[in-house]
């Protein structure tokens, strides 16, 4: 374990170094009560891939927008990013993923899902709520993310956590030529951290 003092230097080393700070961005795993269920939240490791990709199939109708090696490096990038697995009596029920230092210090949120069984249950807003926590604790200015403009199960999720549309872009996903919509969350005008 580092000390607190070698743990500065290391941020103000990176800071001097790389104009920000690279240190790897920790997760305590946790357990958490979301509607009388009791799920352990943990970082995912490269092993949860293939559950991982069993559930991405089964809520996008066998499509797979992210392969194995997708997943393997935005996992493996502990710097920037972070993956979140969610597993109720072991098994893998959920997944999301942030990356915090994609654009301008906003951090986008690359991909959430939940078992379709495990759906309506809380969960998502759980993880999000985890991963706006950790963006505000990273000192991001806000997260952004693209969703499907017929995905209204989403939308209506995201604005429930305060997400506001900013813009469209035109035939982004071009399996269906949908659009997708540019929402964000700013924490510009929230308290003083
Ligand atoms: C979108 C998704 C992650 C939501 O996860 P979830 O665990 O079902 O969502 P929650 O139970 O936390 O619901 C939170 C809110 O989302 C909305 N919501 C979720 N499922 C909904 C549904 N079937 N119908 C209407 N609203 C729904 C509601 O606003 C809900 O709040 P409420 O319970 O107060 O009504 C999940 O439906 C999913 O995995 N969908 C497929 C993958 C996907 O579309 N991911 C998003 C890509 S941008």
């Amino acid at each position: 374990m580092m000390s607190p003092m070698l743990r500065k230097f290391k941020v103000k080393l990176n800071k001097l170094l790389y104009g920000s700070d690279t240190s790897v961005i920790e997760f305590n795993n946790r357990t958490d009560n979301v509607e009388g269920m009791s799920y352990l939240i943990c970082r995912a490791i490269v092993p949860d891939i293939p559950e991982i990709l069993a559930i991405e199939r089964s809520v996008y109708a066998g499509k797979m927008p992210w392969d194995f090696d997708n997943f393997k490096n935005e996992i493996n990038k502990r710097r920037s990013t972070l993956y979140l697995v969610a597993r109720y009596n072991d098994e893998l029920v959920a997944f999301a993923g942030i990356d915090f230092r994609r654009t301008n210090n906003i951090a986008h949120i690359t991909n959430v899902a939940v078992a379709p069984n495990h759906q309506k249950k809380g969960l998502g807003r759980k993880l999000l709520k985890v991963m706006i926590e950790k963006a505000y604790e990273q000192k991001c200015k806000g997260i952004a993310l693209e969703v499907r403009e017929k995905n209204e199960n989403a939308k209506k999720l995201y604005r429930d956590l305060g997400f506001k549309i900013l813009s469209s872009k035109q035939n982004y996903y071009t399996d269906e030529n949908e659009d997708a919509l540019v929402m964000s969350l700013s924490f510009e005008n929230a308290k003083e951290r």
